[in-house]
């Protein structure tokens, strides 16, 4: 779900592709939208409340929080949804202390040429944008979407096919977060990575809690496509029929079981571009249509 900036982004150093001011009406939606397993979302939100709203008090104690969340999984669980719903979550209820700033990271959005540009932005990052903008407000959250790119596994990553570049971004995006950690210890810094066997050990370790989404399972893909069905109809009501056939949303499901929850979250918008006549009227879409875009979705299978 695209968020809109309260400054446009191009105002601040690469790297940074949102700063925003929360909590705001307009940022629900992601947080209730991403259904996951019981008790994950109370862990998260209570781990991101007590570091953001005690974390210079449990600086003091032996094995202090480093102020790091990670969400790892394979790609469309939901980890960058959830983070973002998160960080509004954690907004509101620390509203009445003061507001909150979300600035939202993008790993690929940095210069990545081999004169040492990118870690050279990425310790600027740490050392002077993000504590200027932590000054500004009571409480600050960091999103690094898709942090593999930027904390390499050292150990694994081999200097013939990686640039000396990447291990220099990996050291220092981790003496960053340290130096952010000791100045600024009203900041969140939530991470996020397709791929956690690629993410440096230094880093995880780092992680006062990781989270892993999988997959959806059956229940959850059924509660996907229902959701998204009513919610298509309640802008073309024409869909009304399809959208409270259970037995039909019931077998699409037993079917897409297996899928990540973006591609399960599409099949309706696929199934509606799928013919001219019912791209003009998504209200003609039928049964038919539904269960070819599964089709097309799944991978063929043989006979
Ligand atoms: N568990 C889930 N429940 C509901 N929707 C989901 C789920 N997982 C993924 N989606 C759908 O897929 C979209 C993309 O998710 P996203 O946060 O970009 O995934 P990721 O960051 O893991 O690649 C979400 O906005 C949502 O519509
Ligand atoms: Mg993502």
């Amino acid at each position: 779900m695209a968020l809109s900036s309260v400054r446009p982004a191009a105002n601040y150093p690469p790297g940074i592709v949102g700063v925003h001011t929360l909590p705001a009406d307009h940022h629900e939606g992601p947080w209730d939208s991403i259904i996951t397993p019981p008790g994950l979302k109370e862990r998260l939100l209570g781990t991101g409340l007590l570091i953001l709203r005690h974390g210079r008090a449990l600086g003091q104690l032996n094995g202090a929080p480093h102020g790091l969340i990670l969400l790892s999984g394979p790609p469309g669980t939901g980890k960058t949804t959830l983070c973002q719903g998160l960080a509004q979550k954690v907004a509101l209820a620390l509203a009445p202390r003061g507001a909150t700033t979300f600035v939202e990271i993008d790993p690929h959005a940095f210069p990545s040429d081999m004169l040492g540009e990118g870690p050279r932005a990425v310790g600027r990052l740490f050392s002077d944008t993000l504590p200027e903008l932590a000054a500004r407000r009571p409480h600050t959250i960091v999103l690094v979407d898709e942090i593999e790119a930027l904390a390499v596994r050292r150990s694994t990553a081999s200097f013939e096919t990686n640039p000396v570049d990447v291990h220099r971004a990996t050291d220092a995006l981790l003496s960053g977060l340290d130096l952010l950690r000791r100045s600024c210890p009203q900041v969140l810094v939530l991470g996020t990575t397709n791929f956690a066997a690629a993410v440096d050990e230094a880093f995880l370790d780092r992680a006062d809690l990781v989270l892993r989404l999988g997959l959806p399972d059956r229940p959850t893909v059924e509660r996907i496509l229902r959701e998204a069905l009513a919610e298509a109809a309640t802008v073309f009501p024409g869909l009304l029929g399809v959208a409270s056939d259970e037995a039909l949303i019931s077998e699409l499901a037993d079917r897409c079981t297996g899928l990540d929850g973006r591609r399960v979250r599409k099949l309706v918008l696929s199934a509606m571009g799928s013919r001219p006549d019912v791209a003009l009227d998504p209200g003609l879409l039928t049964a038919a249509d539904l269960r070819a875009a599964v089709d097309a979705e799944l991978p063929a299978r043989p006979q």
